[in-house]
């Protein structure tokens, strides 16, 4: 039996043409940055993302990383949410990379609230440490995939003065699917932005961070010295093109069966604190009491999903559930044991 594996969507299998491109990709030596694919991959992104310049890494961590490691400074302060990515799901990398703390704000629905940040900034004429940064989250993938508002973006934005902002939109093209506003308008209020390829574009491997020429031309001086400089690359890039110009198009699908999961999900523990109504992408999670069974349970009726910390389990859909995958997975939570379920 094949698995319906939602545990993510960073195990999406590289499409034919992908595999087709990588084979025939006119490759060079990108750490000479002699790349001719890598060059294009980075220009079509610097591009949909509206910013001048962009640099392609190895991952959506390394490409957050290097952010931090060009706009802060050792013994600041980075305010973001406290279940973003950065901040709980990078093995304490900021701390170890850039020498920057946490001020780690609540971040329920996804958002950061703009007098949460602007206390931040004040904070340092008493004592805190001074605030080099702020870093977001779009969608949000702890708050099941949840997006942004316009509104709520620009007024971040604002609250940050003249402090850079950072955003983690490793799966920002979701949020242009689910909203029809493109990358660039999201990208327009923040200084970097990072996107994966890697996840529901299906590509194999890489991420791409965006910004100003200034810092993008530093970036590339620390993801060398991160060990992320790269040679023939153009057989990565290659399907990174493809997951641009093919990819997004596809990603509302994968948001229709996360709501109809998200509804099943509720029906079967209407305490688990999960909304359907608020699931607009492609994630679900949700809090049950005995994730261990339920992932046991799940597998045994051919499912993965994964849990992403205490009691908090995740759904995630992709190019590689269809529907016939989706039912399988609707009838085995619609039949799930009792035991932890809220
Ligand atoms: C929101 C978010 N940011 C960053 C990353 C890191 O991406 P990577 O796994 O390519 O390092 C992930 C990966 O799951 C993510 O979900």
């Amino acid at each position: 039996m094949d698995l319906v594996d939602l545990r993510s969507d960073t195990v999406t299998q590289p499409t034919t043409e992908m595999r087709r491109a990588m084979a025939e990709a006119v490759v060079g030596d990108d750490d000479y940055g002699e790349d001719p694919t890598v060059r294009a991959l980075e220009e079509a992104f610097a591009e949909r993302l509206g910013k001048p310049a962009s640099l392609f890494v190895p991952s959506g961590t390394m490409a957050n990383q290097i952010a931090f490691r060009v706009l802060t400074t050792a013994g600041t302060a980075v305010v973001a949410g406290r279940r973003q990515h950065v901040v709980s799901y990078e093995y304490g990398a900021a701390a170890r990379n850039s020498a920057v703390q946490f001020h780690a704000l609540d971040d329920a629905d996804g958002m950061l609230a703009p007098a949460d940040v602007a206390w931040a900034r004040e904070a340092s004429s008493y004592h805190h440490p001074a605030v080099s940064l702020v870093s977001i989250e779009h969608t949000h993938m702890a708050a099941s995939g949840a997006l942004w508002s316009m509104d709520r973006l620009h007024a971040v934005a604002t609250a940050a003065g003249d402090v850079p902002v950072h955003l983690d939109g490793a799966r920002l093209f979701n949020a242009e699917a689910a909203t029809g506003v493109a990358v660039s308008a999201w990208a327009a209020p923040v200084t970097t932005v990072m996107c994966c390829l890697s996840k529901g574009l299906c590509a194999p491997v890489g991420s791409l961070l965006a910004g100003p020429d200034d810092v993008i031309a530093q970036a590339r001086l620390e993801r060398k010295r991160l060990g992320g400089g790269m040679r023939q690359a153009g057989v990565l890039a290659a399907p990174g093109l493809l997951a641009l110009r093919d990819m997004v198009e596809r990603l509302p699908e994968d948001h229709a069966r996360a709501v109809r999961l998200a509804e099943v999900v509720a029906e079967r523990w209407p305490a688990c604190g999960l909304d359907p109504a608020r699931v607009h992408t492609n994630i679900v999670t949700f809090a049950h009491g005995a994730p261990e069974k339920l992932l046991a349970y799940l597998a045994g009726e051919g499912v993965l999903a994964g849990t992403i910390a205490p009691e908090t389990v995740r759904l995630v859909t992709h190019k590689d559930v269809d529907d016939a995958g989706l039912a399988r997975a609707l009838a085995a939570l619609a039949n799930a044991p009792d035991e932890g379920g809220r």
